[in-house]
């Protein structure tokens, strides 16, 4: 199955097979979207969007049509709510509507919605927490269309957070542990907080990496794609201590945003798995840390997954690792 994670700063695809128990990685790839093709979430240039997974699949020669692909950010709303189960089994169709306005948004005609209930260990519980989540039908149309005008056809759209969910299920799961996802991106932090592995919330903060890029341009008077080059690479522009000041500053904006939404889920957290690419800010772990109370793991979501060494270099496996754990969940989602 091929997970596509459309970020506002580049396309993830990551295509997994499924024999038994055991997953293997069949392709792999990124590829930067131009800026402004995606802003606030939304698809605003949908012919640059589907321009590059079209190029993107077909340099990687995937051949399969059905994707799975994810949203995050305003467009989407979730909660997660404690239900009888005998409630599940007869009246949760009537019961989602209301509770979609109540709570996620006012006007149900304009999002799709669902249930899932969600696994649980000890299943002897009367009552199944279900994950109810929300999506604006405008901006799911947008990603839609986008991914069919590239021959492809979204089978599922997931939510970024439970795609992060997934792949922690999948690769490094402990039983019992209260754990926090955190993936940081270009303009969203996608948060999961999970015990013994089923979720307990799952939420989007509207801030990321692109925060720097802004900063640097608007300091430095150069472009948005000059902005993005010395960032992620501070050596050699010089002004490298007002480099690291806006990293740093950054790092400490999204540690304290971070641990302003998990407080409220945050207590006895076990550990904090950091993904997505502005987890290459050097302080970033280090800061979500001091924040948190909590040791933070660099999220390696190939950990129980074939990883052929043949077909595919082990050191470009590990440098794109922390950013595809979304996409690998996408994919997970769909087997
Ligand atoms: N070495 C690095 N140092 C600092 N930032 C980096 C580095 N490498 C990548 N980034 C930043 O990571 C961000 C991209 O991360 P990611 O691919 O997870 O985002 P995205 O999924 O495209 O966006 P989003 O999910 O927020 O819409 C960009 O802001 C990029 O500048
Ligand atoms: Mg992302």
């Amino acid at each position: 199955m091929v997970g596509i994670d459309i970020g506002s700063n580049s396309v993830k695809v990551v295509e997994l097979t499924r024999e038994g128990g055991n997953y293997q990685l069949e392709n792999i790839g990124e590829s930067m979207l131009p800026s402004g093709a995606i802003t606030g979430k939304s698809v605003s240039r949908g012919d640059m969007v589907s321009e590059i997974i079209s190029n993107l699949v077909s340099t990687l020669g995937i051949r399969a049509k059905r994707v799975v692909i994810g949203i995050s950010g305003e467009a989407v709303a979730s909660k997660i709510v404690s239900v009888p189960k005998i409630f599940l089994r007869k009246d949760m169709e009537k019961f989602v509507p209301d509770l979609v306005s109540a709570s996620l948004f006012r006007n149900v005609n304009g999002v799709n919605y669902s249930y899932t209930p969600l696994f649980r260990r000890n299943g002897r519980s009367k009552e199944v927490p279900v994950l109810i989540a929300a999506v604006s039908k405008k901006t799911a149309q947008g990603y839609k269309s986008s991914v069919s005008s590239a021959g492809l056809r979204a089978r599922i759209i997931d939510i970024d957070a439970m795609a992060l969910s997934n792949a922690y299920a999948v690769s490094c799961a402990v039983r019992g542990e209260k754990v926090a996802l955190v993936n940081i991106g270009a303009s969203v932090v996608n948060l999961s907080v999970l015990e013994d592995g089923t979720p307990l919330m799952l939420r989007d903060i509207p801030l990321g990496g692109q925060w720097v890029t802004l900063r640097l341009m608007d300091k430095f008077k150069i472009t948005y794609e000059e902005a993005e080059r010395i960032k992620c690479s501070i050596k050699g522009y010089g002004r490298y201590e007002e480099i690291t000041s806006v990293l740093t500053d950054f790092a400490t904006r999204a540690a304290d945003e971070t641990k302003a939404v998990l407080d409220e889920y945050g207590d006895g957290l076990t550990r904090v798995i950091l993904s997505g690419g502005s987890s290459r800010i050097a302080t970033m772990a280090h800061t979500l840390g001091e924040a948190m109370g909590a040791p933070v793991e660099i999220s390696n979501p190939f950990q129980n997954i074939d990883v052929s060494d043949s077909r595919f270099d082990p050191e470009y496996i590990e440098h794109l690792a922390p950013k595809m754990a979304v996409a690998v969940g996408l994919a997970l989602r769909g087997l």
